[in-house]
């Protein structure tokens, strides 16, 4: 299948892996990659920009085909050193980069004098278009189902992608909800050049997390998901579990009274707990409706191979019946 997105990438299956705070390893980048879709490091999981450097060195070792880097602009605790993590990516010869959160315009000037194409994930139209005028070359264009960091508007995809390819010049794919060849049509058709998936690629054999996580996505249903912090505007989709229902108490007992500090041991330094050691109830973590649709674990090879296979049969058999 050729679409905008996999010219733009020079991958074979218009299909993107987002970036996963320590899910984001070499071991799956490189999986994805392989597979035939576009595999992305997560540049703040690595500690320092050195590590960063070292990850993707692993990375190149592990496939020969393109790969990418994501960049999330997010409330952190620390400061984080983004010219020395944007050193790193261009110095490691990577060409693609995800950016996140907030507007990617600082690093932007450093990116394309580098030649590096940018992929920005977005939660709105305005965001995209901001995106766009800046000088990316794609958006991620990010729904309300999504794992992770929806925005503030709420928009689910069946609107947002449409309204998106009104208005976009450049390629979009769409993120949030997509697990399967059903998501990537229906994308297609909505005026999307691929898809992004992020929950769905973590129950996948590759994906270098305990496998409780995995467990625990397969058992979820579309009804697991909470969104927190919504009082802080830095509203997060994640998977219910006890200290969920903790945060969610303290945000209506608090009202607009909430405070970061407030709410700390639910969620800093819970994601190598979460990932690493398999104690998926030590505090929240970023997890899609879509894991209602999640029903296995997959080699990323087997789960694109399926969805492009199945997508062709959907196009071929079921749409052109339709047709009569
Ligand atoms: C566990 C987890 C961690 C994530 N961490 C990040 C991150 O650090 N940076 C980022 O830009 N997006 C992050 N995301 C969002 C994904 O890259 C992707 O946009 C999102 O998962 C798409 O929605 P889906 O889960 O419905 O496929 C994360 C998602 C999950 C599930």
């Amino acid at each position: 299948m050729k679409t905008r997105i996999t010219e733009l990438f020079g991958i074979r299956h218009p299909i993107i892996q987002g970036g996963m705070h320590y899910v984001s390893f070499a071991e799956l980048a490189a999986a994805v990659s392989n597979a035939g879709g576009l595999g992305i490091i997560t540049a703040l999981t690595q500690k320092t920009p050195a590590d960063l450097a070292r990850e993707i060195a692993r990375c190149r070792e592990m496939t020969d085909r393109p790969f990418g880097v994501n960049l999330t602009f997010l409330p952190t605790v620390h400061a984080v050193d983004y010219p020395g993590y944007v050193a790193a990516i261009i110095e490691g010869g990577v060409r693609i980069v995800e950016t996140a959160g907030r507007s990617p315009e600082p690093v932007m000037p450093a990116l394309k004098d580098a030649g590096v194409r940018v992929i920005h994930k977005c939660t709105s139209v305005r965001h995209a278009l901001k995106a766009e005028a800046i000088g990316c070359d794609a958006a991620s264009v990010d729904g309300f189902e999504c794992g992770g960091h929806p925005g503030e508007d709420d928009i689910p995809n069946m609107i947002l992608l449409p309204r998106a390819a009104e208005e976009l010049k450049i390629p979009f794919v769409a993120s949030g909800g997509m697990a399967d060849a059903r998501s990537l049509v229906a994308s297609l058709a909505l005026g999307a050049d691929g898809i992004n998936m992020g929950t769905r690629f973590i129950a996948t054999v590759e994906a270098p997390v305990h496998d409780n996580v995995k467990q625990a996505i397969v058992a979820a249903t579309e009804l697991d998901t909470r969104l927190v912090m919504r009082p802080l505007r830095n509203t997060e989709r994640v998977l219910n579990n006890a200290a969920v229902e903790r945060l969610l108490e303290k945000e209506v007992s608090m009202g607009s009274e909430l405070q970061f500090e407030d709410i700390i041991e639910e969620v800093v330094g819970v994601y190598p707990r979460v990932m690493t050691e398999g104690q998926v109830d030590a505090g929240v973590w970023s997890c899609g409706m879509v894991a209602g649709l999640i029903h296995d674990i997959p080699t990323c090879q087997a789960l694109l191979d399926s969805i492009m296979a199945d997508a062709e049969g959907i196009i071929r058999k079921r749409l052109e019946d339709l047709l009569g």
